[in-house]
């Protein structure tokens, strides 16, 4: 029987890793992988980390089983930093550890599938994972275009969305760091959006898998706790694994905001259900390194310096794209505006192939870059072939 299966067409962005690779140039840029890299083109383990598993080593007595909520240590200790003060807003939030924030965003999409959610609204482009997932579950995708040409957000379409949404819908949103456009909500647009929330039947689900990697962990966290305030109800899907830098670890939480405290249980217990039947439960090593950060001032402080760091670098670079101006036939100051470590360039597949071909500059197929990618010794490089082939 399974030699019936069609062949699934393989993920573009692991066959640009290898061809990266493959590639002998020796000023070659990657710019496809989305992980954070240093000014030396290196995505080292934090330091904060390393203390945290040194001591993870050290007094973890067993590695016995957890249950499919996990670390329950780990979720309430990133509450505060999500969801602000009055982290579980009278006991209306709770959370659940997932295997990354792919795997919150799935539980999130089956939980409200089962909930009665059949069609999810969200903008596009978007990581592609969202629409594999409300495929591979089976909810329809209504989509509307996220963002203008001149690189802002698209905020009729949004509000659009929410306004026309019925009961039985939901709208996915990214928290922050939209991946792959760098395009977020301004605050006063997050008002806008939370106020039609506010009218709408609709549930909202929010991505947030950057949090700190944009403007700053407060922040960046406008957008979430904006909509919290304004909505009965509504699903969070956390990522550590950018924060934290634990990408293979996978590291994340599935929060839910429910109408009031006596909603909670009945919901976290298919929550624990869905959890059960897939993963049964998740990867305990790296949630528990962030529980142990979290717990401790010290380790805090080092873990907030080094997400600093990177948010600087991050916009260092966007800063000196952006002051290049004109390039060609792109316009690059609008990634002074953008955040996080995504942006897309306006690039032709001919243009992206020419990059590849010519200057050893590996993209996605969209035209997303990542910001991390490029650093002191190689930006003038990429600005001057960029010039090149939009010229051809
Ligand atoms: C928008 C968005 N959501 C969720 C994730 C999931 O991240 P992970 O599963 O690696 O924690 C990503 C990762 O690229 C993302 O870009």
């Amino acid at each position: 029987m399974l030699d019936t299966l069609p062949p699934q067409s393989p993920d573009a962005l692991l066959a640009l890793i290898k061809l990266y690779a493959a590639d002998e140039r020796s000023d070659k840029i990657d710019l496809g992988v989305g992980v954070y890299r240093t000014n030396e083109g290196e995505t080292p383990v934090f330091a904060a980390i390393k203390q945290a598993e040194a001591k993870l080593v050290a007094e973890q007595n067993s590695k016995s089983y957890l249950g499919p909520e996990g670390d329950l240590g780990f979720v309430h200790a990133l509450m505060p930093y999500i969801f602000g003060k009055d982290a579980t807003k009278g006991g209306r939030i709770e959370g659940m550890q997932t295997p990354g924030g792919t795997g919150a965003v799935r539980l999130a999409v089956a939980v409200a599938q089962k909930a009665g959610v059949t069609a999810v609204h969200m903008g596009v482009p978007s990581w592609p994972n969202h629409a594999q997932i409300l495929n591979d579950i089976g909810l329809e995708t209504r989509t509307f275009g996220h963002s203008h040409d001149d690189g802002t957000a698209h905020l009729d379409n949004v509000l659009g969305a929410i306004r026309t949404a019925q009961a039985g819908e939901a709208v996915l949103l990214h928290g922050c760091c939209h991946n792959p456009t760098g395009i977020d909500y301004t605050n006063d647009q997050w008002d806008q959006i939370s106020a039609a929330f506010a009218d709408s039947p609709a549930l909202p689900i929010l991505d947030s898998a950057y949090q700190g990697l944009g403007q700053g962990m407060e922040e960046d966290a406008y957008g979430v706790r904006t909509v919290l305030s304004a909505v009965p109800e509504a699903l969070v899907a956390y990522s550590c694994d950018k924060n934290f830098g634990m990408y293979r670890d996978r590291v994340g939480a599935l929060y839910v905001m429910a109408q009031n405290a006596d909603a909670l249980p009945p919901i976290l217990s298919n929550l624990n259900a869905l959890a059960r039947a897939s993963w049964s439960m998740p990867p305990d090593h790296g949630a528990a390194a962030v529980r142990l950060i979290l717990r401790d001032d010290d380790m805090t402080q080092i873990w907030l310096e080094e997400l600093a760091a990177m948010r600087t670098r991050m916009r260092d670079v966007r800063g000196q794209l952006a002051a290049a101006g004109d390039v060609g036939t792109l316009d690059l100051r609008p990634l002074g505006q953008q955040h996080g470590l995504f942006s897309v360039l306006p690039l032709s597949k001919d243009q992206i192939q020419a990059l590849r071909d010519d200057h050893a500059i590996y993209m996605a197929g969209s035209g997303r870059i990542n910001i991390a990618g490029l650093h002191v010794g190689n930006i003038e490089k990429f600005i001057g072939a960029l010039e090149v082939v939009t010229a051809q």
